[in-house]
């Protein structure tokens, strides 16, 4: 017999097309119905699904300024590295990332 939470946790969730994430290092956000979120393009193989609203004011990490694999919010340039969604500049703060996938061209994620 399986367990629901498992099952559920499983469920990836499409987001867009690989093709519609900047290769340059910019965002793509992705609105859903339960979450907002920011697909980034660290290289050509590895992307990375964040919360798209930052925690200070709520600004949106999809349009914030990318370098060396942080994304510095639009709003008031807080930073958070892309790989674990820390900000370096104090670690107990943090927005979530979710495991993402590629499969035939499409960007999922469990969400
Ligand atoms: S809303 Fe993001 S730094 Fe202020």
């Amino acid at each position: 017999m399986s367990d629901e939470k498992t099952e559920k946790a499983a469920e990836w969730t499409d987001l867009c097309a690989l093709g519609d994430v900047p290769a340059n290092g910019g965002g793509k956000f992705v609105g859903l119905k339960t979450a907002a979120l920011a697909v980034f393009r660290l290289d050509a193989e590895k992307l990375q699904v964040l919360d798209d609203t930052c925690p200070h004011a709520g600004g949106s990490l999809a349009s914030g300024y990318v370098s060396q694999g942080v994304v510095y919010c639009p709003w008031h340039a807080w930073p958070f590295k892309i790989c674990s969604g820390e900000c370096p500049d104090n670690p107990s703060i943090k927005v979530k990332v979710y495991p993402v996938r590629v499969v035939d061209g499409r960007v999922q994620a469990q969400v």
